[in-house]
């Protein structure tokens, strides 16, 4: 029979609390402090839904832009964060991250990001900010970015480990670029393009952020579909960049809340066979966790919505050296946050999975 002997189970229990105090508390030390700037933002929501059930970090801090004072709860992430949004506040950044995510407007990214690398935190920035190389292009894109902090990498995770291991900044590719490059980045450098290549985009409202404006409006576009900013995006630039050549990006506005289509058209080099281009994607991301190759079987949208896939399908026209992809994302996961928290494990020397699946 049980004997209750009570000071002895006490004493035991004592034991047993601080012994699992303290390996509470080592766990909690060899997590890595991670910070939110623009935690309000549809990008940014989906950075706490993603970082605050992350194994290895624990989110210090979530900011807004401090148009307001009163800190604020997100009310579509109780329980799974239960911390209050503050104002924008530097020294609160860099005091309690070792690691801080920036998912605001440009403008604010290059004003920010510079201070916080001055302080000795690496920084995720979200924005166009820091992602073109050449001053001229900059310039006309991103006119508030003066120049590139050094230590500055262009983070598509694909491809790029080595760089982003050791980056202070990691610029996160922009959500349509993402889709694009990860589709034609394999074929273009197996040689086996020629001649001009059109990316026709369709994107979901919430890539515009949360702020409303005439386009993005219900009522406008709601049973729509719109073509906008024809060689007028920012986007071209950063294709182009990355790709080493010259594309013709066309986006489109269409009534879905989140997620990308990209219908990509090139022309293959004469004698280009169908084996040839599934050869040159399947061994470009025979290690890549988040891309999925579907082949003949084109992608949808619905696929990928709330993951951090990225799928590619694709057709061949062999006798006519054509090729049409279909690459797709999630705009606010694949294109933004969800990227963004896989370049963190890569700098953290993570698997490229964690928390992500
Ligand atoms: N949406 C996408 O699909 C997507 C994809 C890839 C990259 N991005 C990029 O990610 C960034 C965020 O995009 P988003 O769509 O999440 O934007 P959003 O919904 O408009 O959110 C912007 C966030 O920044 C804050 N903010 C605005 N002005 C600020 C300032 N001057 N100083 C500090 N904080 C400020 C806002 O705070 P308040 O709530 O207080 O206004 C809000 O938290 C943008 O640069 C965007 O280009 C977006």
């Amino acid at each position: 029979m049980y004997k209750y002997s009570f000071p002895a189970d006490l004493e035991t229990m004592a034991l047993t609390t601080s012994v699992e105090r303290d390996r509470a508390n080592a766990a909690e030390k060899a997590l890595t402090r991670v910070a939110i700037a623009g935690a309000t933002g549809y990008a940014g929501q989906e950075l706490v839904r993603i970082l605050a059930r992350h194994p290895r970090v624990r989110l210090t801090a979530a900011m807004s832009s401090g148009a307001t004072s009163a800190p604020r709860p997100l009310p579509a992430l109780a329980r799974i964060w239960d911390g209050a949004v503050q104002p924008l506040d530097v020294d609160r950044l860099v005091n309690e991250a070792d690691v801080i995510f920036l998912a605001l407007p440009e403008a604010a990214s290059a004003e920010l990001a510079p201070k916080l690398l001055d302080r000795g935190v690496r920084v995720i920035d979200l924005s166009g900010a820091f992602r073109i190389r050449s001053a001229a292009d900059r310039e006309r894109w991103y006119p508030a970015t003066t120049a590139l902090p050094e230590g500055t990498v262009y983070g598509l995770t694909e491809g790029h480990q080595a760089e982003i291991r050791t980056a202070r900044l990691v610029s996160n590719p922009g959500c349509y670029p993402t889709a694009a490059l990860l589709a034609l980045e394999p074929l273009h450098r197996a040689g086996l393009l020629t001649g001009p290549v059109v990316v026709d985009a369709k994107s979901g409202v919430s890539g515009a952020g949360k702020t409303p404006s005439e386009r993005t409006h219900f009522s406008e576009n709601h049973g729509s579909v719109a073509a906008y900013a024809v060689f007028q995006h920012r986007h071209t630039a950063e294709i182009e960049q990355e790709l080493g050549a010259a594309v013709t990006f066309v986006p489109h506005l269409v009534p879905l809340d989140r997620g990308i289509l990209e219908t990509i058209y090139g022309n293959l080099k004469p004698g280009t066979t169908e084996q040839q281009v599934a050869d040159a994607l399947t061994a470009a991301y025979a290690d890549a966790p988040f891309v999925r190759l579907t082949g003949g079987a084109l992608p949808e949208i619905k696929h990928v919505a709330h993951t951090n896939f990225c799928d590619i399908g694709w057709k061949v026209d062999q006798e006519r050296h054509r090729i049409v992809l279909v690459a797709i994302i999630d705009n606010l996961i694949k294109g933004a946050a969800g990227s963004a928290v896989q370049n963190l494990n890569v700098m953290l020397g993570l698997d490229e999975r964690t928390g992500l699946l």
